[in-house]
């Protein structure tokens, strides 16, 4: 066989419940759901071909990438049961962000479903078979839980819940025909209120939810919030989806603040933007909420309809505290880069 080539380009996403605990082989403790993003994505092309040696080589902006490599190749052959095809095969990788690597965006989430969507493919032309999107969250999802949640236009949802029928902690669900219109084109600033390397990773934050004191509560918080937040999504009230947005994301950094071992993600500068925003809502009142990740960067998130009052005001109220400002919003999902 001679060489063949797959390219995928996968979005990251921004959670609006958040995984934040997990157990045995990448499985979550709660239900999370996320929009999924569109101008910060990762591309993944990948090379292959048979050979009696199977081999991979793994290329970040065309440079190997001595400290990601190991963990990319460690995943690959981690799936010769759910992929069998890939121990046949020699593999060329080359990834690329079209976010700067150094910015503080968590790139795991458009990088391993990227990687996931590319893999598969790969399956699907070896045996004649259709791609199948459960089959590449499912894969995502060893590979980073969030990543899951990026194969699906819109919003994507990841565990069971019992509300939502065909949700599954194994894969996540497409959710875009659940939401109202109005967070189809939902607009994500994101705030790089520093880019410096975290301190704690997701991995370990994780696995701090273990006995945490606030264990059993943070599990009963994200159910009542993912119900809640499904029927903000169903009624387009901006607000009530905003009032979880912001609950989640401080949540999220009071566990971390509230672990055995304490650590602490936020800079002054962040709680000042928060400030800022909760006042900019009071004045207006505008739908504008913000979300975190695990960091000190801040996501904005508002209707396109409020867009032109929120620029003027961003720009002079929040853009000073800011290293830069990624302007993002809701997308439709991964683009084959080949077909
Ligand atoms: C705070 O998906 O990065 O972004 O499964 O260990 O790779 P691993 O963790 P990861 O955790 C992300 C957590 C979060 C919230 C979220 O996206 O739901």
């Amino acid at each position: 066989m001679s060489t063949a080539t797959v390219a995928w380009r996968s979005p990251s996403n921004i959670a609006i419940i958040k995984y934040w605990g997990k157990h045995g082989l990448q499985l979550p403790r709660n239900s999370s759901i996320s929009f999924t993003l569109s101008t910060a994505y990762t591309d993944t092309r990948i090379e292959f071909a048979e050979a009696p040696e199977h081999h991979i080589a793994y290329r970040y902006d065309g440079e190997i990438n001595e400290a990601f490599a190991p963990r990319v190749v460690k995943f690959i052959n981690s799936l010769h049961h759910e992929i069998p095809v890939l121990s046949r095969l020699s593999l060329s990788i080359d990834s690329v962000n079209s976010f700067p690597h150094s910015s503080g965006i968590a790139s795991s989430a458009s990088f391993m479903s990227s990687l996931a969507l590319s893999l598969c493919e790969i399956e699907a032309k070896m045996t004649g078979t259709e791609l199948d999107m459960q089959k590449v969250s499912h894969i995502a999802r060893l590979g980073s839980g969030s990543a899951c949640r990026s194969i699906f236009p819109v919003l994507g949802l990841w565990g069971t819940h019992d509300e939502v029928q065909g949700s599954s902690d194994m894969h996540a669900i497409a959710m875009a025909d659940h939401a109202a219109e109005i967070y189809a084109d939902y607009h994500n600033d994101i705030l790089i209120v520093s880019s410096e390397k975290k301190s704690v990773s997701s991995t370990a934050g994780h696995a701090l939810m273990d006995g945490h004191v606030y264990e059993a509560a943070r599990y009963a918080q994200a159910r009542s919030n993912m119900s809640q937040c499904l029927e903000a999504l169903r009624s387009g009230d901006a607000h009530a989806l905003g009032r979880i947005l912001e609950e989640e994301a401080l949540s999220l950094h009071g566990l971390m603040m509230n672990s055995s071992s304490s650590y602490i993600l936020l800079k002054p500068k962040t709680l000042t933007a928060i400030e800022r925003i909760r006042n900019f809502r009071a004045e207006t009142g505008h739908p504008l909420y913000f979300s975190l990740d695990a960091g000190p960067n801040i996501h904005l998130l508002y209707p396109a309809s409020i867009r032109d009052a929120v620029l003027s005001w961003r720009q002079e109220q929040l853009d000073p505290l800011c290293e830069r400002v990624l302007e993002d919003r809701v997308g439709e999902g991964p683009i084959n880069l080949i077909s």
